[in-house]
């Protein structure tokens, strides 16, 4: 049977690291990850997006990669990543690479070369300046390094060991074209791209994001590669709206398939810490923006709905009460899984993962958490405030090991693993919930099958979205309809109780145990009426 169209993929984002571990080093790797498709298979996905295994030394975990060619010998080998793609492709689920196209490793032969003097063919393919302006570094500190051998600065907008690739140089380019094509050769879907809407930048007037080769970069570079095949692209934007969005998506400027954007997680961010402050969260500022990308031209749009990402923190944490963690994981999931779009799962939303436990400063791995301990000191943070402001908001707390049972090592390793995050309260792992029909992964898996089966699936791909309730600031409630057909959601994203509207239909999906007159804390109906 010829695979469908990417409109079809639910999508499960796997952190490599923190995935599986087979070889006991404490680290998640390829065979680890073969291991678990059975399990993947399950649960109903139909495409792998795998953060960055390439060579890499790691300082910002695999995001900075070494070689585009060659999987770390920490994850496994070239023929591990064969095996997965075909054991994969063999149950229906297709392997997404995650790209990291904005920026190499220090240790890149590429810059290794270019480094060494100006006349160097790989200098040109980064950036260099003799007199560096003020920019910073997202992880802390000037976005410029200085580099003896040729007396320049070069530009890193991450951490000093990620040198900014050149996209201005064509050699370059077509160096990482021919990249992403070897892997599309080797039989992968397609590609997550890291940081994408940086590759416009122009330096000298401090424009990062959205510059003025983006989209031009973008559609050559869909030319060259991904675009010949039958593919699936999501771009990484931390600074489109969802206007510019379609910029991106619309299918007649030939860009990618879809983007990640991050407003509804900034909605929340403090005017001063930023995202290591959020202030309250507030249901309705939320609702509001994801709603606003529903309603965008759908012959233009193409949405991307997840709420978890190695980047951050537990939405559970961040965004409910954690003595409903059961009834508010599902309804996370219900509430917008019949939106317009790709849902993406994140390793252990499934099951209802939340924040480590950090029991102090040195337990952190991530060196953008490593940084922030002294600037949000600098900033005017205590010790004791700026140790509390990680333990909510560090991206480690999304990279804790996958909790595949309750007994030491969480099933993840038999070593000790590389971040840990402490024990979670019982119940809350995949050994656990599995044995449980009414588990956060029961419910997972019954929410799957519905979102793939007819009459449901052309529903939610091609159906008109309209709010409802609006006045009701706590709901997420929505109706999605095709020919007279529709799906109906109603949540209630809060701790309080409320009386529940009268819904004519059938209902498909549901939280609590049995149905009452009432809508209580996190529950969420999904109701289907013909
Ligand atoms: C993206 C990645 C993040 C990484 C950064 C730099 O935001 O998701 O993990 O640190 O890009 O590559």
């Amino acid at each position: 049977m010829a695979h469908s169209h990417f409109q079809d993929d639910i999508v499960y984002q796997i952190y490599p690291r923190s995935f599986q571990d087979s070889d006991g080093d404490g680290i998640g790797d390829l065979k680890g990850i073969i291991s678990r498709l059975p399990y993947l298979k399950k649960l109903g996905v139909t495409a792998l997006w795998l953060s960055p295994c390439f060579v890499s030394p790691m300082e910002d975990m695999g995001y900075d990669i070494a070689d585009y060619y060659h999987i770390d010998p920490i994850f496994g080998t070239n023929e591990d990543m064969d095996e997965l793609i075909y054991e994969a492709g063999k149950r229906g689920m297709r392997i997404v690479l995650d790209m990291v196209l904005n920026h190499t490793s220090k240790e890149h032969e590429w810059f290794k070369k270019g480094r060494e003097s100006v006349d160097n063919p790989y200098h040109e393919f980064y950036i260099w300046s003799k007199t560096p302006n003020d920019i910073q570094s997202t992880f802390g500190g000037s976005a410029w390094e200085y580099n003896e051998a040729t007396q320049e600065y070069y530009f890193h907008l991450y951490a000093p060991g990620q040198p900014d690739l050149n996209w201005d140089s064509q050699k370059m380019r077509e160096a990482l074209y021919d990249a992403c094509n070897y892997w599309l050769e080797k039989g992968v879907y397609g590609f997550r791209l890291d940081v994408i809407e940086n590759i416009g930048k122009e330096i000298d007037k401090h424009i990062i994001q959205n510059g003025p080769t983006l989209h031009e970069r973008l559609h050559e570079l869909n030319r060259n590669t991904f675009g010949k095949y039958d593919s699936i692209t999501i771009g990484e934007c931390w600074c489109a709206d969802h206007n510019t969005r379609l910029l991106y998506t619309d299918p007649s400027r030939e860009e990618l398939s879809m983007v990640f954007l991050f407003n509804d997680w900034g909605a929340f961010h403090d005017p001063y810490y930023g995202k290591w402050k959020c202030r309250p969260f507030d249901p309705h500022i939320y609702r509001d923006i994801i709603y606003a990308r529903q309603q965008t031209d759908p012959a233009k749009s193409w949405d991307t709905i997840f709420w978890n990402n190695h980047d951050l923190p537990r939405a559970l944490n961040r965004y409910t009460d954690l003595n409903y963690r059961k009834e508010a994981a599902k309804m996370l999931f219900a509430s917008t899984l019949f939106l317009r779009g790709t849902p993406f799962i994140y390793q252990g939303d499934e099951i209802g993962m939340v924040n480590g436990h950090f029991a102090s400063i040195k337990d952190f791995r991530d060196i953008e958490a490593i940084n922030h301990y002294q600037i949000l000191q600098n900033m005017g943070m205590s010790e004791e405030e700026a140790k509390a402001a990680l333990d909510k908001t560090a991206r480690d707390n999304g990279r804790i090991p996958m909790r595949w049972n309750s007994r030491k090592g969480y099933g993840f390793t038999k070593g000790t693993p590389w971040v840990d995050g402490g024990k979670d309260e019982k119940g809350f792992s995949v050994s656990e919930e599995e044995k449980d029909p009414t588990s956060i992964l029961s419910f997972y898996k019954e929410a799957i099958a519905l979102w793939k089966k007819e009459p449901y699936r052309t529903l939610i791909r091609e159906g008109s979205f309209s709010p409802d309730y609006l006045e009701m600031t706590d709901w997420i409630a929505y109706t999605r309809m095709l020919n007279g057909k529709r799906l109906r959601v109603i949540a209630n994203f809060s701790t309080n109780t409320y009386p529940k509207p009268d819904i004519p239909g059938k209902v498909l999906l549901h939280n609590y145990l049995e149905e009452t007159d009432q809508l209580r804390p996190y529950e969420v109906y999904v109701f289907y009426v013909d």
